[in-house]
Formats: structure tokens, C-alpha cells, sequence
């Protein structure tokens, strides 16, 4: 399993870029910006159009983004029963493996198989989910992410309460000796980045605010600096 808690006791600047606001039909010159650039995770957004309104891509476009890099692969999926995929993404040499707590109904013990896979686990929360949900598996997660849009669409704009969130986030994390980081997925930008910092998050998710700009190797440069 790889090491997730690089700093000890401070916070993290992880920029995972979302691969759902590449151009797809060029993914080879996404890729390549992708790893020359300082991006630490790969995020990669599955959609069934059961638990989100929306279908993105399914396993034939992650086994060939994942031959493509080296750098750790944080795979969300907006899918019912996640459970069910666990050896699939194992394959893939996914380094975390991103379940929503609502599309689980064991969700101690998916993180349990996730962690038996040799898999970092992930557990998501929608915008109306509350922090509470989670004080009972808090100590056994990896990494908790916020929603700060509603999952299934890229580009939309950040939910300003999520910043209260984060916080009580953080005060749950810290109450407990949880080791898990905050990674915060959606409406990441130059603005809303350093806010989020303050509100205490280590890993933030970024599709629009990278791809399609001019040079997103110092987007991402630029990113990273703001949240340090
Ligand atoms: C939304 C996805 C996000 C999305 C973020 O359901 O989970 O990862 O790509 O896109 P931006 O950064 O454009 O809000
Ligand atoms: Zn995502």
C-alpha cells in the first residue's frame, strides 16, 4: 500500500487532477502534461448513471490510462454497490479506491476488502450527507472526501458551505487521532482553493480549473503554491 502522510502532522497540498475534463480525444497528450507536471494523484470519475444522473467511462478507458502513468491513481466511483468492483480496480493498480458512504450499506466492511486488496480507502460524502455519518469508521479510513458540488457533472460551482464542513471535518479527525486526509472533489480553483486550505483539506480534486486552460502544467505549479 502506498504511503498516503508524507508531512507527520501538517497539512498536505495533493492536487489530483480529474480526468473527466480531458479531452478524450487526446487523452495520450493529457497524459503527458499530466506526468510531466507536479500533480501528485490521478483522479478518475465512474459514473453508472444509477447513483448519479450521468455516465462518464468504465474499465476499458482506466486499464489504458493506467498503463500511462506511474503516479498514483485515485479512483472515484459514482456507482451503486462499489463492493462488487473491488478486484476490477485492484487490477487496474489503483492506489485508492474512492466508495460513496450512501451506496454503501456495509460500508465497514467494503473498507475492509478494499484494505484486503492492498488498496487505500476512500470514502466519499455528498453535499447533504452529514460528517456525522461517518464517527464510527472514521478511525479505519485512509482518506474522507467531501462533495463540494453534487456528483456527476465537471464545472460547476462550488458549494460555499462546504468550508464549515471541512472544518467540522477536521475537528472530527483530529478529536479522534484519525490518520485519514481531507480530499475536497469539485468547484477547485485558484479562489476556492485557499480557502479550503485554511479550512484545514490535504488532497483537492481539480478537472476545469487544469484542462482545456493554455498551459495546465502551471495551473497545476500555480495550485500547488496557493495551498502549501
Ligand atoms: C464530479 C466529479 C469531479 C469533477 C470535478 O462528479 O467527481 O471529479 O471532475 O470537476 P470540476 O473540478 O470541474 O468541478
Ligand atoms: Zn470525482
Amino acid at each position: 500500500m502506498i504511503e498516503l502522510r508524507t508531512q507527520g502532522d501538517r497539512q498536505h497540498n495533493i492536487i489530483a487532477p480529474s480526468l473527466l475534463a480531458a479531452n478524450f480525444a487526446n487523452l495520450q497528450a493529457e497524459m503527458e502534461w499530466f506526468n510531466r507536471s507536479e500533480a501528485d494523484w490521478l483522479h478518475l470519475d465512474v459514473m453508472d448513471g444509477v447513483f448519479v444522473p450521468n455516465i462518464s467511462f468504465g474499465f476499458p478507458v482506466l486499464e489504458y490510462v493506467a498503463k500511462m502513468t506511474t503516479k498514483p491513481l485515485d479512483v472515484h466511483l459514482m456507482i451503486v454497490q462499489p463492493e462488487k468492483f473491488i478486484p476490477q480496480v485492484r487490477d487496474l493498480g489503483a492506489a485508492i479506491m474512492n466508495v460513496h458512504q450512501e451506496a454503501c450499506i456495509h460500508l465497514h466492511r467494503t473498507i475492509q476488502q478494499i484494505h484486503e486488496a492492498g488498496m487505500r480507502a476512500a470514502v466519499t460524502l455528498n453535499p447533504a450527507t452529514p460528517v456525522s455519518t461517518l464517527e464510527e469508521i472514521i478511525c479505519d479510513v485512509d482518506v474522507v472526501m467531501l462533495m463540494t458540488v453534487n456528483p456527476g457533472f465537471g464545472a460547476q460551482k462550488f458549494i460555499e458551505h462546504s468550508l464549515d464542513k471541512v472544518r467540522r471535518l477536521r475537528q472530527l479527525i483530529s478529536q479522534t487521532g484519525s490518520k485519514a486526509l481531507i480530499e475536497v472533489d469539485g468547484g477547485v480553483n485558484r479562489t476556492t482553493a485557499p480557502l479550503l486550505r485554511d479550512a484545514g483539506v490535504d488532497a483537492y480534486v481539480a478537472g476545469s480549473a487544469l484542462y482545456g486552460k493554455p498551459d495546465p502544467v502551471s495551473e497545476v505549479h500555480e495550485l500547488k503554491c496557493l495551498v502549501r
